[in-house]
């Protein structure tokens, strides 16, 4: 089954994870050996060194060298890694780092304390329209989690948490309850355990693969191509 990787950082030049267009290359034909050929570009976007603008200049520029040098069958839509702040709600022009065409805001929480603040923040996103998708919301402690899901915000998990040999009982708990939306590799250099992460990850959760599909589908069919 044809998953969308719904985070990836694969453009090169756009943050840490491609150091060059090569890299880049090498990171697409990985996906597409593993039969992912639908990937959503999602760069680190961090408020506090960059503005919408600079950002997105950057992102575009170098997405283009990518497409132009990108001969296997993966196709790809831009996005962005957003990381929170207090107040990210009133940054002006936000809405443009959603996933091209779309309301769809791929959200990235601090591996640090969670603020109340994050709440509000997060509530005043989803009042204002947007979709808010929590970048590897397996990375976090599950209750921080709970108090944006049930404010709206919904799930992607990476992969990687999803292989090893043990079951993550929270984030099955979080399939059950159709809270996970999209599926990430999360991939950062042209390493191979990523992809196959993702393959693994697929062949893990059995059932709850068809309602992750229908939803990222549902956001990849609205994305624009730029
Ligand atoms: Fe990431």
């Amino acid at each position: 089954m044809d998953i969308v990787d719904f985070h990836a950082h694969i453009i090169p030049r756009a943050d840490h994870g491609s150091s060059s267009v090569e890299v880049s290359v090498n990171q697409l034909s990985l996906a597409q050996q593993s039969g992912v050929t639908r990937i959503v570009a999602t760069p680190h976007f961090y408020p506090a060194r960059d503005s919408v603008e600079s950002f997105l200049e950057r992102r575009n520029r170098h997405f283009a060298e990518l497409r132009e040098a990108n001969k296997t069958e993966c196709s790809i839509r831009l996005g962005a890694e957003v990381l929170i702040c207090d107040n990210l709600e009133s940054m002006p022009r936000l809405e443009r780092l959603c996933i091209s065409g779309t309301n769809t805001l791929l959200l990235e929480l601090p591996f640090s304390d969670f603020e109340k603040q994050y709440q509000i923040t997060v509530k005043s996103l989803i009042d204002r329209g947007l979709d808010v998708v929590l970048a590897h919301a397996d990375r976090y402690e599950p209750e921080n989690i709970e108090k944006l899901v049930s404010l709206g915000a919904r799930i992607q998990l990476n992969a990687s948490s999803l292989v090893g040999f043990f079951k993550p009982k929270h984030l099955y708990k979080w399939m059950e309850r159709e809270l996970v939306v999209a599926l990430g590799s999360d991939i950062h250099g042209a390493d191979r355990k990523y992809y196959k992460n993702f393959v693994t990850a697929k062949s893990k959760i059995g059932e709850h693969l068809l309602y992750i599909k229908r939803q990222s589908d549902e956001i990849w069919n609205r994305a624009t191509e730029d």
